[in-house]
């Protein structure tokens, strides 16, 4: 059911993707997510946080050399693709960028048309772009011009219901260059509410010939089929879905490639890495921000265990990591 996808001279082996996710796709969580699976059964791309393209060319062109920017590219896994998403409305800045984060060593270059959020939006950037295609357009083109390696959009199904013009807009991205595109199936104006829009995820597959990934709601291995097999898209990709379960993309996988379900992390297993994983984000981080910054992923990690609500209550409030590690013992017992 899994196929390969090629993209120019790249190969997305398992397209069970990790999505980009602004405070979430950090370098420490993708390369745990990336930790997974091994060389068969990995996921083979993950995406950064969305980076802001002017904001980026400014610093560089300071000489300001951001040591945070040239992190994203470090990595533990040889089998996983990194992808930078950048986002902004100018094309020319945007090319700019592009071109940064593929000599500091992004495998792909993703542009953000999808994101909802006002402060992006306002400034015709993110979901935006889905009302001006023809700017979208000479970004794209502006963007594959000034880069050798791929270059995708992340996409919704459009501004608002009565403005669904996804497959349109597919064939708009795919004849100004890029190689692959990304469709969350919710409209602009949904954020996150509603179902995900399977139908018209579908009928984006059928108007383009570029690898097309689905992704919305994807909570478990069977919707991540039903994805698959009801919209006939190349490949999946997985956000909210995985918070607290970072293996999840690999148990898809394995399921995809097999047929057979790996049967669930045990809570011990579950304790090794969790600790594994705040100790990666205060190493990159730094203590007091590491600490800070995981606080959401210890509760993700403890949902359903007994005493979690005292356990979260806990870890907001404390600013003592010997005094979380000790609760952690406690509870994943
Ligand atoms: C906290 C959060 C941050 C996100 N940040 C980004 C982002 O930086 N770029 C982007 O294209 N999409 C972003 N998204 C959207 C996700 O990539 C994805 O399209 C969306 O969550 C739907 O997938 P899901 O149902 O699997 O979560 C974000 C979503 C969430 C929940």
């Amino acid at each position: 059911m899994l196929k390969s996808i090629k993209l120019k001279n790249l190969e997305i082996k398992n397209p069970v993707i990790l999505a980009p996710q602004a405070g979430i796709t950090d370098l420490p969580f993708r390369n745990l997510v990336s930790s997974f699976g091994g060389e068969e059964f990995s996921t083979s791309l993950t995406v950064s946080e969305m980076v802001p393209s002017a904001s980026q060319v400014y610093l560089l062109n300071k000489k300001k050399s951001n040591s945070k920017i040239k992190r994203l590219y470090e990595r533990y896994s040889s089998n996983t693709l990194t992808s930078v998403q950048i986002f902004g409305n100018d094309p020319d800045i945007m090319a700019e960028s592009a071109k940064i984060n593929e000599e500091l060593g992004a495998d792909i270059i993703d542009i953000n048309m999808g994101c909802p959020v006002n402060k992006i939006v306002k400034n015709g950037c993110g979901s935006d772009l889905l009302r001006n295609p023809e700017l979208a357009s000479k970004i794209i083109k502006k963007v594959v011009s000034a880069v050798n390696v791929p270059v995708t959009v992340k996409i919704r199904t459009g501004w608002n219901a009565e403005n669904i013009n996804a497959p349109e807009f597919a064939q708009m991205i795919e004849d100004s260059g890029a190689s692959m595109l990304a469709i969350h199936g919710r409209t602009r104006s949904q954020l996150y509410s509603g179902t995900v829009d399977l139908d018209t995820i579908k009928k984006v597959k059928s108007s383009v010939s570029i690898p097309v990934i689905g992704n919305g709601d994807i909570f478990t291995i069977d919707d991540a089929k039903r994805m698959l097999e009801y919209t006939g898209v190349d490949g999946v990709m997985v956000g909210r879905g995985i918070y607290g379960t970072p293996w999840f993309l690999y148990h898809i996988i394995y399921f995809l490639k097999t047929g057979e379900r790996l049967p669930e992390v045990p809570i011990s297993e579950r304790k090794e890495i969790l600790l594994k994983h705040i100790s990666a984000m205060i190493d990159y981080y730094g203590e007091k921000t590491g600490m800070l910054n995981a606080r959401k992923h210890i509760a993700w990690y403890s949902k359903g265990l007994r005493n979690s609500a005292e356990f979260r209550n806990f870890v907001n409030n404390s600013e003592n990591i010997s005094e979380v590690y000790e609760f952690i013992e406690k509870l994943f017992k």
